[in-house]
């Protein structure tokens, strides 16, 4: 399988690559070709983490590239993870950011389309993810929009972790979280169909904690985290990336998680919205779980949170940035 990833020379690069290369990405038996893409600025670093994956001696991995050039990276790629992009900047507006990650994403959406195989699955890690993948599928009208995601796994695992604490059970034993709507602050972690060993955790948390603890604490883990380790989240934000490509390629079964797909208008979602949603992978497809009863608490914190979803696709079409929005 050729893997590529964008940023590689960052920090999640540096966590993601030696787990892909070890075999943790798409299975124990599956030989990959890794091509670390970066822009100038970050080439050294990228070559300088190739060469110590050479040094693991990984009997997986056949071969690694480095380049900045997108064509190369994504010729015949079949799993992209869009790492790179440009972080928020302290003062800067959500326009400008919005902008500026527009023109990394759109030449990499029309390379994909160029070069990518027939069977390509793109992951968008670099943040604002969800408008990032609508902007990518955007420039690449060739390739389903099925096969763009943004990545709400890490905030679904937050929930989960912050879950398996609150209840003392394993995280093993929970089961039915939903991470709705955007990766930011507005995102509505949903516990409603949650389970733990089978009970429903509604009726082992109370309200006021789900309000005041456990919806903020999620919502706002990124910042949490910045604020401790004086950077973004790395190592857990790659854990997540390996979590939800394994889970598309090999399946979630009954289980169900959540990422960031393209809406088919499910949940009153608007279609071709790139919206965290309830899903289980099924013969290497994202589906969403259908048919949820979603109650008034849901609701309105599902459509702020949409609402900031369509906020952040009508400032990028105003950009031109959605040239076959579908
Ligand atoms: C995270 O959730 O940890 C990151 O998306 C936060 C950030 O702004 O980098």
């Amino acid at each position: 399988m050729n893997v590529t990833v964008t940023g590689a020379g960052g920090q999640i690069g540096y966590s993601l690559l030696f787990r892909i290369a070890s075999g943790d990405l798409l299975g124990p038996t599956v030989p990959v070709n890794l091509t670390l893409m970066e822009i100038p600025s970050g080439r050294a670093a990228a070559e300088g983490t190739a060469l110590e994956l050479q040094d693991c001696a990984f009997p997986l991995l056949r071969s690694v590239t480095v380049t900045e050039d997108p064509v190369r990276a994504f010729d015949g790629v079949n799993i992209a993870l869009l790492v790179g992009s440009r972080p928020r900047a302290v003062g800067m507006e959500r326009v400008a950011l919005l902008e500026s990650n527009g023109r990394i994403f759109g030449p990499v959406g029309a390379a994909l389309n160029a070069g990518a195989a027939s069977d390509v699955r793109v992951l968008v890690v670099g943040n604002p993810v969800n408008t990032n993948a609508l902007v990518t599928s955007a420039f690449a009208p060739d390739i389903p929009a099925d096969r763009f995601t943004a990545m709400t796994r890490l905030d679904h695992n937050r929930g989960i972790a912050q879950l398996a604490s609150r209840l003392q059970v394993h995280v093993a034993e929970l089961d039915g979280l939903t991470i709705w709507g955007n990766h930011s602050a507005s995102q509505y972690p949903d516990v409603f169909h949650a389970t733990a060993g089978g009970c429903p955790v509604s009726e082992l948390v109370a309200q006021d904690w789900l309000v005041d603890d456990f919806i903020p604490r999620v919502a706002n883990r990124g910042y949490e985290i910045i604020q401790a380790r004086g950077g973004s989240s790395a190592a857990s934000a790659a854990s997540a990336a390996i979590d939800h490509v394994y889970d598309w390629v090999n399946g979630t079964g009954e289980r169900w998680t959540s990422a960031g797909v393209s809406s088919d208008g499910s949940y009153g979602v608007p279609e071709g919205l790139v919206c965290s949603f309830p899903v289980r992978a099924v013969d290497g497809r994202w589906q969403i779980v259908p048919d949820l009863a979603i109650n008034a608490f849901s609701r309105a914190r599902i459509d702020a949170s949409v609402a900031e979803l369509i906020e952040e696709r009508e400032a990028v079409r105003a950009l031109g940035l959605l040239p076959s929005l579908r």
